[in-house]
């Protein structure tokens, strides 16, 4: 399973790729507006910074303007995947974007239906957003499930991945629905490693070792 940060913090994928936790990155249009810097040079910085797929969102609302738009993102690093949303229009932009060999990345999902309509288009990768599924009192999970029994039942190569992750379950059930991605906010990423146990057990070790004769000298 791959770890993407989702992210258009370069200090948090710098933190995360430090940990060699994240083998990619996805942004939004809501993540770059968090950022101070111009968006072109923070796109190709975060691009020059990862190795792995970094998806850079498209804003244009039809299948000529996505392409457009496609085009010029792609020209920011080798591994940039266009991320284009689950519309009609959106839907006919991801079929001549794999035509050119471009990855495509599907965002906004929320039916298993789209999901499929995408894989059918040729995305690379589609983002059921669970979280907000969980907002509306849904169950984000289960539509990640269906996902993934699709693109199996039909051999898709299009990759599920998860996104708009709220916390560690999220994850957990992620990893054992097979999903192939999930991209995780920086501090569920802190929070996947962290147990009160751990850290109790770590203090008494380090207790004892004061305590050890010899130790530290
Ligand atoms: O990158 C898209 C996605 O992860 C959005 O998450 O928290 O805004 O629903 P959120």
């Amino acid at each position: 399973m791959r770890f993407f940060i989702d992210t258009a913090n370069l200090e948090e994928i710098r933190r995360a790729k430090a940990y060699g936790l994240i083998d990619g990155v996805t942004t939004n249009p809501s993540l770059f507006a968090r950022e101070k810097e111009d968006w072109r040079t923070l796109a190709q910085k975060i691009c020059a910074e990862v190795e792995g797929p970094v998806s850079l969102e498209v804003v244009g609302l039809t299948a000529a303007e996505m392409v457009r738009e496609a085009r010029e993102l792609v020209q920011f690093g080798p591994n940039v995947v266009v991320k284009i949303p689950m519309t009609m229009e959106g839907l006919a932009a991801v079929r001549e974007l794999t035509g050119m060999g471009i990855d495509t990345n599907v965002t906004l999902v929320f039916s298993p239906l789209q999901a499929l309509l995408a894989a059918k288009a040729g995305a690379s990768y589609v983002s059921p957003f669970v979280g907000r599924v969980d907002d509306v009192g849904a169950e984000g999970m289960a539509l990640v499930e269906q996902i993934v029994t699709i693109f199996t039942n039909y051999g898709f190569s299009t990759q599920t991945l998860v996104a708009s992750v709220r916390s560690p379950m999220h994850i957990l059930q992620s990893a054992l629905l097979g999903a192939d991605v999930a991209t995780i906010p920086f501090n569920v990423l802190e929070k996947l490693a962290s147990h009160p146990l751990t850290d109790k057990g770590l203090d008494a070790f380090l207790a004892d070792w004061k305590k050890t004769p010899g130790a530290g000298a």
